[in-house]
């Protein structure tokens, strides 16, 4: 339920009404309260374009030493070692160059056939229909096919470590996210089995690369990673590039059936699915807000924030502030630099940023050349029950 007191801004992550449509408190916050402070949940907000940019880049103030899910940070727990979106520089930036000796490009430009394979697959059984949930029918599949055609991981296993991975992240609506056991947030114990069986089937995926490889680890040792390691690994790349991808193709559906005249304008011309892909995300960012641990006072707006302090730094916000984007509450795939911070910025910027622009640009291709037009059932349309990421839980398409 919102705490409304008209005259003061009120803003909590959780509250389903302001989920539901953020942007008229987001312009308060950025006007009225650009530093806020929410007792009930323990955190501070901050939500101009350029003071979110600054604190991203400053892990030296606001650290991902307690992660960057608002309950974990406020937790009791202390955050598992080794998580690389949980660790600051020294340790994630040796974490962070291990993962991209095997994440690289070439890997992820290998399986654009793939993906387009599975897209095509998905859809064709609906030309010719009146209409089909995206959500179930493609998004809520495809992201985790991508990462298991990264890993290598047998398709008939897909779905249950998809559905693993999503509980994980699953809030009851309008409460915060549940946290049992630190150790289990990123344990990867669901992929226990393809692990051992991959090393026994060596091939020529990410996570035989993972396997294999040796590295000089902090004490100066030349070794490989050990299999608490890789599952843990398998597990960051897994939670981090599935939810927030699927949403991403939903956004694009929904958005771009709100905007008949610049979809036309993009089944016209494909060169522009790129910046349509990443338009959508400055709109509508599938990840609204990151959260970090303040290790050090810091001043803003003339407040002395406390050493200890949960941050949110409203991405959301920041992405349409009019300090920094010409009308930005208009959707305009012809901006003349489309840059947002949906993607996160500084050491910590989205390692996956590349693929799920590859995902979202195949996903709305292929839609495009079956239907160059569509419409959204508003009526049965379902917000996706999470605190951390938003979108679509359930959003069909309709066909002319
Ligand atoms: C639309 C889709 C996506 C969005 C909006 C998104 C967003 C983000 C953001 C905001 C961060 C920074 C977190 C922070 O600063 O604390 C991040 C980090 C990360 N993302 Fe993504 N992501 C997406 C897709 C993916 C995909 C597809 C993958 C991989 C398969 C992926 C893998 C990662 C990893 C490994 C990190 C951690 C990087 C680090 O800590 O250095 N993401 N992502």
């Amino acid at each position: 339920m919102t705490i409304t007191d008209d005259a003061v801004v009120y803003y909590d992550p959780y509250d389903l009404d302001i989920a539901a449509d953020p942007w008229p408190t987001f312009a308060r916050l950025r006007e009225e309260a650009p530093l806020y402070h929410n007792e009930r949940y323990r955190f501070w907000a901050i939500s101009r374009h350029t003071d979110v940019e600054k604190a991203i880049a400053n892990w030296q103030t606001f650290s991902n030493s307690r992660s960057d899910i608002l309950e974990l940070v406020n937790s009791d727990f202390d955050m598992p070692k080794g998580v690389m979106m949980f660790e600051d520089p020294p340790v994630h930036t040796m974490l962070r160059g291990l993962m991209s000796r095997v994440f690289t490009p070439r890997r992820m430009a290998e399986i654009e056939d793939q993906i387009r394979r599975f897209c095509v697959n998905c859809l064709d059984p609906h030309v010719g229909s009146d209409g089909f949930d995206i959500v179930a029918e493609l998004a809520s599949m495809m992201p985790m096919r991508v990462i298991g055609m990264l890993l290598g991981i047998p398709e008939s296993d897909q779905i249950a470590v998809r559905d693993a991975n999503d509980a994980n992240l699953r809030t009851k609506p309008g409460a915060p996210m549940k946290v049992a056991k630190a150790d289990r947030i990123a344990d990867g114990s669901i992929y226990a089995d393809y692990v051992e069986w991959r090393s026994r089937n060596p091939s020529d995926d990410l996570m035989t690369a993972l396997l294999t490889m040796e590295f000089d680890d902090e004490n100066g040792v030349t070794r490989k990673l050990d299999r608490k390691e890789i599952l843990h690994y398998t597990q960051v790349v897994a939670g981090a590039g599935n939810e927030t991808t699927g949403r991403l193709i939903g956004w694009l559906a929904k958005v771009l059936a709100e905007h008949p005249d610049q979809r036309r304008q993009v089944y016209q011309d494909r060169s522009l699915l790129t910046r349509t892909v990443d338009e959508t995300l400055r709109f509508e960012p599938t990840g609204p807000h990151l959260a970090r641990y303040a290790v050090k006072d810091f001043q803003m707006y003339g407040t002395t924030v406390p050493a200890g302090s949960a941050i949110l730094l409203l991405v959301g916000a920041a992405n349409r502030d009019p300090r920094r984007y010409t009308d930005p509450e208009l959707f305009d795939i012809h901006r003349d630099s489309i840059s947002h911070l949906a993607f996160g910025k500084g050491v910590h910027y989205c390692l996956g940023a590349n693929l799920a622009r590859l995902e979202g640009r195949v996903a709305l291709d292929e839609l495009l050349n079956r239907w160059p037009e569509w419409g959204i059932d508003y009526d049965s349309a379902v917000p996706a029950p999470t605190s951390t990421v938003r979108g679509w839980e359930r959003l069909r398409i309709v066909l002319p």
